[in-house]
C-alpha cells in the first residue's frame, strides 16, 4: 500500500494590486500527489483559458496569467487541488484593481468664442477619485482670486465670458493621495474673435464711360485674422480685368472696380469670416451717365397733317429733353404749346415727342433735339421734310401761233416729291413721236413744244403732274394769232 503524502496547497502570492491594464501572473503548487488542479474565479466559476486569462498547468503546479487587468477582474482566486482519493486543498489569492492616474484624451488647444463660457475640458480618471487643480501662469486658480474661474465638480474649468487675454496655457494637475501619484496635462486655451467690420466710406459716385475706377475698402479685426470676400448680386468676385482685389496691412482689404460702366452701378459687400463667425457691410456704387440721345430720325410729314417727331435719350439721371427749330432758333420745352397752338412738347422717361398740326410748307428744315442733365449734355438733329400735291406754278395758259410757227407751251410744277408731268390732248396721250410735237423736259418743268400744221393743232392742252401725294392739272390754249390774236387783244 502506498502512502501517500498529505495533499498541501500554496500560491505564489497571496493579496496583490493591480492598475487597470496591467498584467501579472501567480502561480500555484501542489505538494502530495494531485490528479486535478484547478483555479476559481471571484464568482466561483472555474477559469477556463481565454484571450485575457491564459493557464498554464502541469501535475503539480499551475501558472495562471491575467493579462490587462480591468476592474471586474477584481475577488478572491481559488486554486484548488484534487487527489485521487476525490480529497481538495485550496489556497486563495486577493486580486485588488485600481485605476491609475489617467488623462482621458484631453485636447490642446481648445477653442472658444470670445464672450462665452468657456469649459477647459481635462479628463482625468483614477480610483479614488483624484484631486484636481487649475494653474495658470504657474499660480493656482482659486475662485477668491479669479471671479470669473470656477473648477467644476467634473474638473473642467469653466470661465465666464473668455476674452483674449485669457489666452495662455492652462495646467490641469490631478494627484491621489492614497498612492502619492501625481501628474498633469498643459492645455492651450485659444480664444477666437467673430470679425468686426468697419469702412471708411460707403458711398461712391462714379461717371460711366471715361474709364474711371473706384476703390472700396473695408477694414477687419478679429481672430484668427479674418478672409475678407467681396460679393455682388449673391455672387462672390474673383480677380479679373474688372476686379482688383487687395489685402493691405492692418486688416484693411480693398475691390477697385475698374473702367466703371452703367451697369457696375449698385450694391456691392465684403464679408469676414473666421471660424468664430463672420461679418458683412454693404457699400454702394452709384454711376452717373452722360445723357446720350439713342432716337431721332428724320420725318416726312403730308402738308396739312400732323407730324411727330420723338428723341429718347438715356443717361443717369434721366436727361430733360428740350427742342429748337433751326429756321428762327425757337425753343420748345416739355408741356410747351407755341403761341398758335401748332406746336406742342409732351415728354416722359426720357421721350419727347413734337407734335406739329397742320404742317405747313415754312416747317421744313432741321429741328435740334437736346437731352440735358446736371452732368453733361448731348444734342442731334433731324430734318423735317414735307410732301405736297404737285403745285401749278404759273398761270400763263395761253399761247399764240400760226401754221408753221413752232411754239414752247411750258408747264411749271413744285412738288414734292418730285411729280411725273403728261401732257394730253383730248384722250391721247402726247410721247415722243406725236408728229409736229416735242417734249423738252427738265427738273419741276415740262415744255411742249407744237408746231402747228392745220386748225385742229390748235385748241386744249393738258398738262398732268402727279406725285404720290395727289394729281393736279392745268389746262393751255394755244390760239392762232392772226385770227383771234387781235380779237382778244381788243377784248
Ligand atoms: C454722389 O452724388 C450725390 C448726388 O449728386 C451727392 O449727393 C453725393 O454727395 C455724392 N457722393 C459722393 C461720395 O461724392
Ligand atoms: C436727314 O436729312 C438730312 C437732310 O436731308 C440728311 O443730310 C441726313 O443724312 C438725313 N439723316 C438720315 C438719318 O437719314
Ligand atoms: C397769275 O400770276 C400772277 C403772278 O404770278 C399773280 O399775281 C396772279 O394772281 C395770278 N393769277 C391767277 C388768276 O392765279
Ligand atoms: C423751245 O425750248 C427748247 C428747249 O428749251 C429750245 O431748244 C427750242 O429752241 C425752243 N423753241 C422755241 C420755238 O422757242
Ligand atoms: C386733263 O386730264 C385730267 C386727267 O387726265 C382730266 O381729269 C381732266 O379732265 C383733263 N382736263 C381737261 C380740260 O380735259
Amino acid at each position: 500500500m502506498v502512502v501517500l503524502a498529505a495533499l498541501q496547497v500554496s500560491i505564489s502570492l497571496n493579496k496583490v494590486e493591480l492598475s487597470v491594464g496591467e498584467s501579472k501572473f501567480f502561480i500555484c503548487t501542489a505538494i502530495g500527489e494531485p490528479v486535478r488542479l484547478e483555479w476559481y474565479n471571484p464568482q466561483g466559476e472555474r477559469i477556463v483559458q481565454s484571450k485575457r486569462m491564459a493557464l498554464h498547468t502541469e501535475t503539480s503546479r499551475s501558472r495562471l496569467i491575467i493579462y490587462n487587468a480591468i476592474i471586474e477582474d477584481a475577488g478572491i482566486y481559488r486554486c484548488q487541488a484534487t487527489d485521487v482519493s476525490g480529497h481538495t486543498v485550496e489556497a486563495s489569492v486577493v486580486l485588488e484593481i485600481y485605476q491609475r492616474l489617467t488623462f482621458r484624451d484631453v485636447q490642446s488647444p481648445q477653442e472658444f468664442r470670445h464672450g462665452e463660457t468657456a469649459e477647459v475640458v481635462c479628463d482625468v480618471i483614477s480610483s479614488p477619485v483624484p484631486v484636481v487643480v487649475w494653474y495658470y501662469q504657474d499660480k493656482e486658480i482659486t475662485e477668491d482670486h479669479h471671479s470669473r474661474f470656477q473648477v467644476l465638480a467634473n474638473n473642467n474649468l469653466q470661465i465666464h465670458q473668455v476674452t483674449k487675454a485669457d489666452e495662455g496655457v492652462y495646467r490641469c494637475e490631478a494627484s491621489v493621495e492614497a498612492r502619492g501619484e501625481i501628474d498633469f496635462v498643459d492645455i492651450a486655451m485659444v480664444v477666437n474673435v467673430p470679425p468686426v467690420l468697419s469702412v471708411f466710406q460707403q458711398s461712391f459716385n462714379a461717371t460711366a464711360d471715361y474709364q474711371e475706377s473706384v476703390t472700396f475698402t473695408c477694414i477687419t479685426s478679429g481672430s484668427p485674422d479674418p478672409v475678407v470676400t467681396w460679393h455682388r448680386k449673391a455672387q462672390q468676385l474673383e480677380p479679373s480685368d474688372k476686379y482688383i482685389l487687395n489685402r493691405l496691412e492692418g486688416g484693411r482689404s480693398m475691390l477697385t472696380i475698374r473702367n466703371i460702366r452703367q451697369a457696375d452701378g449698385g450694391t456691392y459687400s465684403c464679408k469676414a469670416t473666421n471660424k468664430a463667425g463672420s461679418q458683412e457691410r454693404e457699400l454702394f456704387l452709384k454711376v452717373f451717365v452722360q445723357p446720350h440721345i439713342t432716337q431721332l430720325r428724320n420725318v416726312t410729314a403730308v402738308e396739312g397733317s400732323a407730324a411727330m417727331i420723338s428723341c429718347v435719350a438715356e443717361g443717369e439721371p434721366l436727361p430733360d429733353i428740350s427742342w429748337r427749330r433751326a429756321s428762327d432758333g425757337q425753343s420748345f420745352m416739355d408741356g410747351d404749346k407755341s403761341r398758335d397752338g401748332r406746336f406742342e412738347v409732351r415728354g416722359r422717361h426720357g421721350k419727347s415727342v413734337l407734335t406739329i398740326s397742320g404742317v405747313r410748307l415754312t416747317d421744313l428744315g432741321r429741328f435740334d433735339c437736346e437731352a440735358q442733365s446736371r452732368i453733361g449734355g448731348h444734342q442731334k438733329s433731324m430734318f423735317l421734310d414735307i410732301e405736297y400735291i404737285p403745285k401749278f406754278l404759273t398761270n400763263h395758259t395761253i399761247y399764240y401761233s400760226w401754221e408753221g410757227n413752232p411754239v414752247n407751251i411750258s408747264c411749271d410744277v413744285m412738288s414734292n416729291p418730285p411729280a411725273t408731268i403728261l401732257w394730253r390732248r383730248e384722250r391721247f396721250t402726247i410721247s415722243e413721236g406725236t408728229p409736229n410735237m416735242h417734249i423738252h423736259s427738265a427738273d419741276g418743268k415740262s415744255v411742249l413744244e407744237v408746231t402747228p400744221m392745220s386748225d385742229r393743232d390748235f385748241g386744249r392742252y393738258n398738262c398732268t403732274a402727279r406725285n404720290n401725294i395727289g394729281v393736279r392739272y392745268q389746262d393751255f390754249i394755244l390760239a392762232q394769232a392772226g385770227e383771234c390774236a387781235p380779237f382778244l387783244l381788243v377784248s
